[in-house]
């Protein structure tokens, strides 16, 4: 197989990517980092210098499932020790499968900061992808993020305070598109040249901001760089393309926390895959994407020029889900035959924040392409499932700390990583392991109650983990509930490492397996990572445990796995041994004292 070699230094940069300065987490000097273009079937190898200074670090290739090579997946505290200040680490694995990818920081809340970048694996004859040549027109990255312009550790400082000092780090100042965007109003002098202005202030969702669109001087002055001087880093991205051609646009979400909905501007899209899996194509005019989920979609560049809409289009990236605070980010689709390098017309609006039954009808719409010889789609029946388990998702207060909790555990990631305490025969003493974590909802737990309101009801940290043996068929359904704050839900989009799933269904309210089993879609359920469960509601997946290794499993919203959302799948437990791990990778915790690890039986 070919090699794609790569060397980064990882290392603070000073960097606007919303016209502001900031120091960010960057790669080789740059943000957002490297894009890896790989080819099915190639191995990557990317040695990592981490010339951070004061801090550990790791990087997790987000969709590769890293079969035979758990060590590789860039997890802290489970597949791997953060590499220290200084050192170096190559990671090394297969880019099994086409699709869209990304890869990210996974220690602390390191992606917040700005440690991601593009994963695009390429179809081959032998992986091949469906819908490969319904498209002549070339392809497009499209790279989603959201940025806050208080550090990471502010961020992180600001939720582990304790009880009323609690501080939630709120909505992000701006979302970034391929790690550009405009804070708050510069894209109001494109505007008011073409007349939009009034319009795209409406877009503003504060009122204050909607002034400050108007008040170009007072704009200017705030910029450190508005987005239109030369060099600029926060300048909209424009994607030249030829008109009468399709095109691929590969969008992936890498946010902190928000949920986006993305539209381009009198373009239809078609959506073709889902997180690295063809999908059955379906048509929709804008899409929903949470953190973490990727999508290709198919646009055909068809819209006849006219005075408004001169051959360049909007490209719009909105929040949905939370009351947003932020603007929707641009970018600008242009074709090479436009008059004009701007749109006319202001931005379109992104669907209402809170019009929750767009966001069912465009997530129940994705299932697997139909007769389709590259995957397998249909999953094995309910028959077959060795397992079940039932994820209770609250938020709670752990010892005067405000935490996420699954099943009344909270976890608190150990200092050994796992694979490691596995691997060596540590397990014992690396972490909790008296007793697994449990199974399912406490039998009376009422769903639609705050925490504080179920008798008998209290969460604990916790570093356990569900321990699965090599190749059991597992059903895992996670169960949405009330936060502490009477009638509310929140949104988690939740990923798994080491794996596809398949998406069995969503539904409202409590799960109740005995009227809700019989509901799954066994006939074409989408395989995916990362599934969504929306507020006040359940969703169930099932996947085989046939990839050794330690692998988590987690809300993708950065704030909500550091406050303890999050569980880890031991697969294999048996098989631990004699798998190939690089010692260096390993020597932390209790493995860097074993004196079995360290001098070895000759
Ligand atoms: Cu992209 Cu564990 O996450
Ligand atoms: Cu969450």
């Amino acid at each position: 197989p070919a090699k794609v070699n790569m060397t980064w230094d990882v290392e603070y940069i000073l960097w606007a990517p919303d016209c502001q300065q900031r120091v960010m987490v960057g790669i080789n000097g740059r943000f957002p980092g490297p894009t890896i273009t790989a080819r099915a079937g190639d191995v990557v190898r990317v040695t990592v210098n981490n010339k951070l200074h004061t801090e550990g670090l790791v990087i997790h290739w987000h969709g590769m499932r890293q079969v035979g090579t758990p060590w590789a997946d860039g997890t802290a505290s489970i597949s791997q020790c953060a590499i220290n200040p200084g050192d170096s680490f190559t990671y090394e694995f297969v880019a099994d499968k086409p699709g869209t990818f990304f890869y990210h920081g996974h220690f602390g809340m390191q992606r917040a900061a700005g440690l991601y970048g593009s994963l695009i694996v390429n179809a081959t004859a032998a992986q091949d992808e469906p819908y490969r040549r319904d498209y002549d027109g070339g392809e497009l990255n499209v790279l989603l993020s959201d940025w806050y312009h208080e550090n990471v550790y502010a961020q992180a400082a600001g939720l582990e305070r304790k009880d009323k000092h609690f501080e939630w780090i709120g909505e992000p100042q701006t979302i970034l598109i391929n790690g550009r965007g405009q804070h708050e109003c510069m894209l109001g002098k494109v505007t008011r040249y073409h007349r939009g202005i009034d319009r795209y202030a409406k877009t503003c969702v504060r009122g204050k901001e909607a002034k400050l669109c108007r008040d170009e001087e007072r704009c200017l002055r705030r910029s450190e760089c508005g987005p239109y001087c030369p060099e600029s880093q926060c300048a909209p991205v424009v994607f030249d393309v030829e008109p009468g051609k399709t095109y691929r646009l590969r969008i992936a979400s890498t946010t902190t926390l928000s949920a986006l909905n993305l539209q381009v501007q009198g373009h239809e899209l078609t959506v073709v895959e889902a997180d690295g899996n063809p999908v059955e194509p379906f048509k929709v005019t804008d899409i929903d994407i949470y953190s973490g989920e990727s999508y290709s979609v198919l646009l055909t560049t068809n819209q006849k020029p006219t005075f408004y809409r001169p051959g360049a289009f909007w490209i719009t990236v909105g929040v949905r889900g939370r009351h947003p605070k932020t603007l929707p980010a641009t970018a600008v689709l242009r074709y090479t035959n436009s008059k004009f390098d701007w749109p006319g017309s202001a931005p379109p609006q992104t669907p209402a924040w809170d019009d929750i039954d767009h966001s069912k009808s465009f997530t129940y719409r994705i299932k697997a392409l139909k007769n389709n010889a590259t995957t397998k789609t249909r999953p094995p029946t309910s028959a077959a499932v060795n397992r079940t388990i039932v994820m209770l998702n609250t938020q709670t207060m752990v010892g005067g700390h405000v935490r996420w909790a699954i099943n009344n555990v909270s976890l608190a990631l150990p200092a050994t990583p796992y694979l490691g305490a596995y691997h060596y025969g540590l397990q014992g003493s690396a972490f909790d392991a008296a007793g697994e974590a449990p199974d399912g909802v406490p039998e009376g737990y009422n769903v639609s109650r705050p925490p504080g309101e179920n008798e008998g009801y209290a969460a604990r940290l916790s570093d356990r983990v569900y321990e699965l043996p090599h190749g059991a068929l597992v059903d895992v359904v996670l169960q949405n509930a009330d936060m502490m704050r009477e009638k509310a839900s929140e949104t988690h989009p939740w990923h798994l490492h080491g794996h596809d799933f398949w998406v069995l269904g969503y539904g409202e309210g409590r799960y109740d397996a005995g009227k809700d089993m019989a509901r799954l879609n066994m006939d074409d359920p989408p395989l995916r990572n990362t599934v969504v469960v929306l507020p006040h509601g359940w969703t169930a997946l099932r996947f085989v445990a046939d990839n050794t290794g330690a692998w988590a499993f987690h809300c993708h919203i950065e704030p909500h796995l550091h406050m303890g959302m999050g569980a880890v799948f031991v697969e294999g437990v048996e098989k631990m041994r004699e798998l190939k791990v690089p010692r260096e990778a390993m020597m932390c915790g209790v493995i860097s004292t074993s004196a079995a690890v360290v001098t070895p039986a000759a």
